[in-house]
């Protein structure tokens, strides 16, 4: 029995992560979605809200749940006997990030291995930060997030400017 943690902000989760936890559920017997619960760092949505957000965006995907973490990523990865760090690589521009994080976890605990994936080449330019920011400036996501997330920022942006050209 293989564990697979996915961590991240998921600030909200986009269609791009949803890509990876369907390609990750596939390999793995069980993929935990863990969302860091950081206070220090300014978020739309709370930590629930985001945990709650993912559950709905899973309900097809028996083996993959969602939960909270707060502390090292290793850590976390040992109380719950996981094996695999899986994190999304869209562009090279990502990689240097993501290579100092994956060694710095191998140090930290040599038996978690870090796997990176892609999202399909339609999610290479999707990031969380801009789906708030073109959502909240009046730009449609419709497609590049799951329905009720687009509800969700509906309501985080109840101001945003009414494009007359938008979806
Ligand atoms: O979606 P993000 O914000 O790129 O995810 C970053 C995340 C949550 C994976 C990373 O910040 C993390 O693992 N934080 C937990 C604290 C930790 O273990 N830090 C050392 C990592 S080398």
């Amino acid at each position: 029995m293989t564990t697979a943690i996915y961590p991240g902000s998921f600030d909200p989760i986009t269609n791009g992560h949803l890509d990876i936890i369907e390609r990750a559920s596939k390999l793995f017997d069980r993929v935990v979605v863990a969302v860091l619960s950081n206070p220090a760092k300014s978020s739309l949505f709370t930590p629930e809200e985001r945990v709650g957000l993912i559950e709905r965006s899973v309900v097809g995907l028996p083996h993959v749940t969602a939960d909270l973490f707060a502390g090292l990523l290793v850590d976390y990865c040992y109380r719950h006997d996981a094996s695999v760090i899986i994190r999304g690589i869209r562009a090279v521009s990502d990689f240097e990030y993501e290579f100092q994080m994956a060694l710095m976890n191998r140090r930290l605990r040599d038996e978690v291995e870090t796997l990176f994936m892609m999202p399909q080449e339609l999610y290479t330019y999707l990031s969380s930060r801009l789906v708030k920011e073109v959502f909240s400036l009046g730009g449609s996501v419709r497609g590049l997030v799951p329905d009720f997330v687009l509800e969700a920022l509906t309501q985080k942006y109840p101001s945003r400017p009414n494009l007359e050209w938008v979806d």
